[in-house]
């Protein structure tokens, strides 16, 4: 389970130790790997303003290292580059910026090793608070943190990625919330704020609450501007959702996920036509009136006119050996992509010719979705992430700010990303 850690502030440090453990998981019993023990990893939570410390311990028999994915940080402190041996330590520390309040979440980041050592259950989830947290009606809801993971075991272990595994990505047979599957929550009448990590390689997930609206009230780093009602919400690897459910009466609700093809071609989904019943929510208490928060942040629109940069980011597969490229080129460390200059704004449109989805993911700096195949996004946010449909084109603005250095791209399924799917980007 996800034991908040209660750290002095404005200083806060944790610690996170990669390491085995043997566990049950949906009544079976295997080894899998944590940070301390837990699984998921536990929570770490901050304001804004906080110094944060994280020192990463690597007790796994193979190098490892820590990503704290989609915060605001230097590129010298993400350094995803720099691995960590078994036994050896290292720290990241940055100051959780003012208006970054949201959902984050740390994963390994050491290429090549990155999709097996999530698939066996290393990832947490963290938590920036600010002032929209401490606002009514926001601050008196309900809070619960899922992490969304996919998971298959066998013999006592976590199974092994076959080779086709690595092509559509490897989704689990068992889709956990936390660690657990088809969790039953307790939860009051009022207001019910999801905060959702999918922490899956590969598994997409189409969010429904049987009858009800999804509110959200926050994608990825950032609040929206207002709550933006949808029947349904598709969260890629690597994206996370802030919702608020409505909930006047003692009723149950389920979390769903919906069945969603990530690929046109090939084997469908296991998702059955009514839904995988993710989580169940037993609401009790007396009938209660609700209200959402009319107005949240700022989501200033970024003036397109002014950018001074274009990218085109291409993907793309060659088979035998199967790989994955960007602008036909696989990932080399060693190499610089692509080329940025701070305090620009840039435009970029990310390609995907393929017959299948590719989450794009872009470290340290937070972007806008302008549009997907020309039409405009539903809603302004701050994103990290963000799905590219098969056959399509998806535009997004980046303002470039305070950091200079080296920062990666990639696809969010993490096969792809092991096999190529990443490059460089230096902001000089
Ligand atoms: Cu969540 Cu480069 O990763
Ligand atoms: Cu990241
Ligand atoms: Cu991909």
């Amino acid at each position: 389970m996800n034991m908040p850690l209660h750290p002095d502030k404005p200083t806060c440090t944790f610690n996170l130790t990669a390491q085995p453990l043997t566990t049950t998981i949906a009544g079976q019993q295997a080894e899998v790997l944590t940070y301390n023990g837990s699984f998921p990893g536990p929570l770490l939570e901050v304001q804004e303003g906080d110094v944060v410390t994280v020192n990463f311990i690597n007790k796994l028999n193979e190098p490892s290292n820590l990503h704290l994915h989609g915060i605001f940080m230097a590129p010298e402190v993400d350094k995803p580059h720099q691995v960590v041996k078994p036994g050896q330590s290292l720290s990241y520390t940055f100051e959780a910026q003012p208006g970054s309040a949201g959902m984050y979440w740390y994963h390994p980041h050491a290429h090549r090793k990155v999709t097996r050592q999530l698939f066996e259950g290393l990832s947490g989830p963290i938590i920036i608070r600010g002032a929209v947290d401490a606002m009514e009606p926001i601050a008196s809801a309900t809070e619960k943190v899922l992490v969304l993971h996919d998971i298959t075991l066998q013999n006592g272990k976590v199974a092994p990625h076959k080779g086709m595994d690595w092509g559509k990505g490897k989704e689990g047979e068992l889709v956990l919330v936390n660690d657990e599957q088809q969790p039953v929550f307790s939860v009051p009448t009022g207001l019910l704020r999801l905060r959702i990590v999918n922490a899956s390689s590969a598994r997409y997930y189409n969010l429904q609450v049987s009858g009800k609206k999804l509110q959200v009230i926050g994608m990825d780093g950032g609040f929206l501007e207002a709550p933006v009602a949808l029947d349904a919400l598709l969260l890629t690897p690597g994206e996370r959702a802030d919702l608020l459910v409505e909930v006047t009466q003692a009723e149950e609700l389920q979390l769903l996920n919906l069945p969603y093809k990530r690929t046109p071609v090939g084997p469908s989904t296991d998702t059955p036509e009514e839904g995988l019943l993710l989580a169940k929510f037993t609401v009790t208490g007396h009938p209660k009136a609700v209200s959402l928060p009319p107005k949240l942040v700022e989501v200033p629109p970024l003036d397109l006119a002014t950018a001074t940069g274009r990218k085109t980011i291409t993907f793309g597969a060659s088979m035998q050996p199967l790989q994955f490229t960007i602008n036909g080129k696989l990932f080399d460390q060693h190499r610089t992509d692509l080329t940025a200059k701070v305090d620009t704004l840039e435009v970029w449109d990310i390609v995907n010719p393929m017959m299948m989805d590719h989450p794009f993911h872009l470290h340290t700096f937070p972007f806008q979705v302008v549009s997907i195949n020309g039409v405009s996004a539903p809603f302004r946010a701050w994103k990290d992430v963000v799905n590219v449909p098969a056959n399509s084109t998806v535009r997004i603005a980046i303002p470039f700010t305070t950091f200079k250095g080296s920062v990666m791209y990639h696809c969010h399924i993490l096969e792809h990303e092991d096999l190529g799917m990443m490059g460089n980007l230096q902001v000089t």
